[in-house]
C-alpha cells in the first residue's frame, strides 16, 4: 500500500469515529439524548408545561416496550400498580347523571396550551368510542360501547368495572392507548360517576 492510500484511510477511520460509527451507542445513550431532544424542542405554554414530558413508572415501562408485546411479568406489574392506585368513590356510588355524562363525553376542550385552565375538561370519549347511536361521529381506536349496560348487566361488579376503567384504564390492561382520566387529573370523581352512568343507566341514550 502506498503512504498515499494508508493517508486516506487513517482520514476515514477518524470521520467515522467522529459521527460515532466506529463504537455504537447504547440504548441507555439513545434514550437519554432523545429525551434530551425532546425536551429542548418543546416549549411551556399556559398550562401545559414541560412537566408532562416526565414519564411514570407505568409510562417509561410502556414506552420500552412500545414496538413489541410486554412480558407477562410487566403487564401485571403495570395493572397491580394501576389498580391499587385507583381512587374509589367514598360512599360506594359508582352512578352518577348520565345527561351530564353524555356532555362530558361529547367535550373535548380542556388540557390543551389554548383551553381555559377553568374549564369545562371533558373526556373526549366520543373520539375514540362508539357511544349514543344519535351520535355519528365517532372514532373507533376503542370499541363500540353502545349497550354496555344492557349487554353486560346492571349490576356493582360492572359499575365498579366501568368506573376503575374510566379511572384507570391501566389498571385492567396494561400499555393501552387509552387515557387514565381519573388518575392523571383529567376528570374529576364526579364527571367518572356522571360517565359511569351513561354507560350503566337502563335509561341513558347509551342502553337503548
Ligand atoms: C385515545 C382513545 C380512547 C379514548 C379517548 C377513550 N378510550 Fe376507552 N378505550 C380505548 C381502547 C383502545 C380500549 C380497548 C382497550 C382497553 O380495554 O384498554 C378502551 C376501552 C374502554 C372500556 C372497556 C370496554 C370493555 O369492553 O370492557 C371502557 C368502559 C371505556 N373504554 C370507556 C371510555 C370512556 C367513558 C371514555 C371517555 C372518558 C374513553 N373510554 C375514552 C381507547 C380510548
Amino acid at each position: 500500500m502506498n503512504m498515499r492510500i494508508i493517508g486516506w484511510t487513517v482520514a476515514a477511520c477518524a470521520a467515522v469515529a467522529v459521527v460515532g460509527c466506529a463504537t455504537k451507542p447504547t440504548d441507555a445513550e439513545v434514550s437519554a439524548k432523545a429525551t434530551q431532544m425532546l425536551k429542548t424542542s418543546f416549549k411551556a405554554r399556559g398550562q401545559a408545561g414541560l412537566d408532562r414530558l416526565d414519564q411514570d413508572e407505568t409510562q417509561k415501562l410502556c414506552t420500552e416496550y412500545a414496538t413489541a408485546v410486554p412480558p407477562k411479568d410487566v403487564v401485571t406489574k403495570v395493572e397491580k400498580a394501576n389498580f391499587a392506585a385507583i381512587k374509589w368513590p367514598a360512599d360506594g356510588k359508582y352512578l352518577g347523571d348520565w345527561k351530564k355524562g353524555e356532555r362530558v363525553a361529547q367535550e373535548g376542550r380542556g388540557k390543551q396550551f389554548s383551553d381555559d385552565p377553568k374549564g369545562p375538561v371533558g373526556g373526549n370519549c366520543y373520539a375514540c368510542h362508539q357511544l349514543a347511536p344519535q351520535e355519528v361521529s365517532y372514532g373507533t381506536i376503542g370499541p363500540s360501547l353502545y349497550q354496555f349496560g344492557k349487554l353486560r348487566g346492571y349490576n356493582d361488579e360492572v359499575r365498579k368495572y366501568a368506573y376503575g376503567k374510566i379511572w384507570n384504564a391501566e389498571a385492567y390492561n396494561a400499555c393501552t392507548l387509552m387515557p387514565r382520566f381519573g388518575h392523571s387529573g383529567i376528570l374529576s370523581e364526579e364527571q367518572v360517576r356522571d360517565l359511569v352512568a351513561l354507560l350503566m343507566d337502563p335509561d341513558s341514550p347509551v342502553n337503548k
